[in-house]
C-alpha cells in the first residue's frame, strides 16, 4: 500500500496543470522579493543587531507573551508604533500573517458580518474561517457592491458589526484601495474597517508610514503593517484602539499560545521604522524606479495609472507565465510566475516587483529582456 499516494496524486495534478511550486534559491537580479528598501542585508540594521546582541538583548523570548516571554523590547515598539503611527494602541506578532489571521479569528462576533475584498490575502482567509462571524467576498475594489451588500444584510434582519477587510496596496496587482469611499462606507454604516498596509508601509506615506496613516487614528479602523517587506526584517504590527489590544491578549489564540517573537526582532522592527522614517531617499530612490520603469514597461499592457513597485505583467496561461519567467531566469533575472489559485484562474503573471536592491540599469535591462521572452514564448 502506498500511504502517500493521496499527496503523489495532487502533486502529479498541479504537475499536469503547470501549478507545481517549487523552492528557489534567490539567483540573479531581485526583481521578486518584497525587500523593497533593500533593508534585508542593510548595513545600517546590521550593524544595531551587533551592537543589540553586544548589549544582552535576547535572541529568543522564551515564551508567549503571558508567560515569561513579554520584554521590554515588545512594549518598547509597541508604544513606539502607537505614538508613531498615531493611534492608540499597537501589538506585535511574529509575522504578518500570524496577526492577520488572529485579528478575522478573534474580533468579528457571532452575528457580525464580515465583508471581504475578493482579492485578499490568504491569512484573511485563513482567520475568518476560524472565526464566529458570517463572511461573505465582495468584487475588487468595487464600493458600490460593497454597500449593496451591507443594506442587504441589514434589510435581512443582519443586526451585529460589520466589519469590511481590504489591503491599501493589492500585493498581486500592484493597484490601490480606494480608501475615502471605504472610510465613508465605513462611517455611514457604522463598520469596522480593517486595512492590510503590509506592501505599502514604508514605501508610500509620511515617513514610511503608509497610504492609510492618517485613517489609523479613527477608533473604526485597525491597520496592519508588516515588517517583512520594505522595512526588511519579520513581523506583523497591528493598531488599534487599546480595547481590543486588551481583547487581543485574553482572546486571540496565535497571540496566547505561541512563543512570542524574540526581543532582537521586536528591537530591529522598532528600529528599521525609525531608519526608514528618517531616511526619505529610500522612498525617493523607489518612487524614481517606478517612474522609470513605467516608461521602460510602457508597451506591456500595463494596468491604467499604475503607481506602486509592484508590476504585473498578466499572462494568462499558467505554463506560458513559468516558460516566460524561466527564460528571464536564464538570462540572470530573478522574475517569478505567479499562478492559481494565488491568483484568479485565468490570469497567471510575471509579478515584478522594485526594489533598491538593482539599479536603473538593471530595470532597462530586464525590459528589453522581457520583450524577447515573450515573444519566444509567444512563437513557441
Ligand atoms: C497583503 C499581505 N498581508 C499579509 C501578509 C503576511 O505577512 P507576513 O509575510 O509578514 O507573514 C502578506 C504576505 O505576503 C501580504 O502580502
Amino acid at each position: 500500500m502506498d500511504r502517500f499516494k493521496p499527496y503523489r496524486d495532487q502533486l502529479a495534478a498541479l504537475e499536469k496543470a503547470g501549478r507545481k511550486r517549487r523552492l528557489l534559491m534567490p539567483a540573479g537580479k531581485d526583481f521578486s522579493s518584497n525587500d523593497y528598501l533593500g533593508l534585508a542585508h542593510s548595513p545600517v540594521l546590521q550593524a544595531i543587531a551587533q551592537r543589540a546582541i553586544a548589549n544582552g538583548i535576547a535572541h529568543g523570548s522564551g515564551g508567549s507573551r503571558l508567560l515569561g516571554g513579554n520584554h521590554p523590547e515588545h512594549e518598547a515598539l509597541e508604544a513606539f508604533a502607537a505614538s508613531h503611527y498615531g493611534a492608540e494602541a499597537s501589538l506585535f506578532f511574529g509575522s504578518g500573517f500570524a496577526a492577520n489571521s488572529a485579528l478575522f479569528a478573534t474580533l468579528p462576533q457571532t452575528g457580525d458580518l464580515l465583508l471581504y475584498d475578493a482579492f485578499i490575502h490568504a491569512s484573511v482567509h485563513d482567520g475568518m474561517k476560524l472565526g464566529r462571524a458570517r463572511f461573505q467576498p465582495f468584487p475588487h475594489n468595487d464600493c458600490n457592491a460593497l454597500e449593496q451588500a451591507i443594506r442587504v444584510w441589514r434589510a435581512s434582519g443582519g443586526t451585529g458589526t460589520v466589519w469590511i477587510a481590504v489591503e491599501s496596496l493589492y500585493s498581486m496587482d500592484g493597484d490601490r484601495a480606494p480608501l475615502a469611499d471605504l472610510t465613508r462606507i465605513a462611517d455611514s454604516h457604522d463598520a469596522m474597517l480593517v486595512i492590510d498596509e503590509a506592501h505599502a508601509v514604508g514605501v508610500f506615506g509620511d515617513r514610511g508610514a503608509g497610504l492609510a496613516a492618517e485613517l489609523g487614528k479613527r477608533d473604526n479602523i485597525l491597520i496592519l503593517r508588516t515588517i517583512g517587506k520594505a522595512l526588511g526584517g519579520e513581523g506583523g504590527l497591528l493598531t488599534m484602539p487599546s480595547v481590543l489590544r486588551d481583547f487581543f491578549i485574553n482572546r486571540a489564540r496565535p497571540f496566547i499560545f505561541s512563543t512570542a517573537p524574540s526581543p532582537l526582532t521586536a528591537h530591529l522592527a522598532h528600529q528599521a521604522i525609525v531608519h526608514v522614517g528618517e531616511t526619505p531617499s529610500l522612498r525617493t530612490g523607489l518612487a524614481d524606479h517606478i517612474a522609470l520603469a513605467r516608461s521602460c514597461f510602457a508597451g506591456l499592457n500595463l494596468a491604467e495609472g499604475q503607481d506602486s513597485q509592484i508590476f504585473p505583467i498578466i499572462i494568462g496561461d499558467d505554463r506560458v507565465a513559468v516558460t516566460v519567467a524561466t527564460l528571464l531566469q536564464g538570462k540572470g533575472f530573478d522574475v517569478r510566475a505567479i499562478r492559481p489559485p494565488t491568483v484568479p484562474a485565468g490570469t497567471a503573471r510575471l509579478r515584478i516587483s522594485l526594489t533598491l536592491n538593482v539599479t536603473a540599469d538593471d530595470i532597462r535591462s530586464l525590459a528589453a529582456a522581457l520583450e524577447e521572452a515573450l515573444a519566444v514564448a509567444e512563437a513557441a
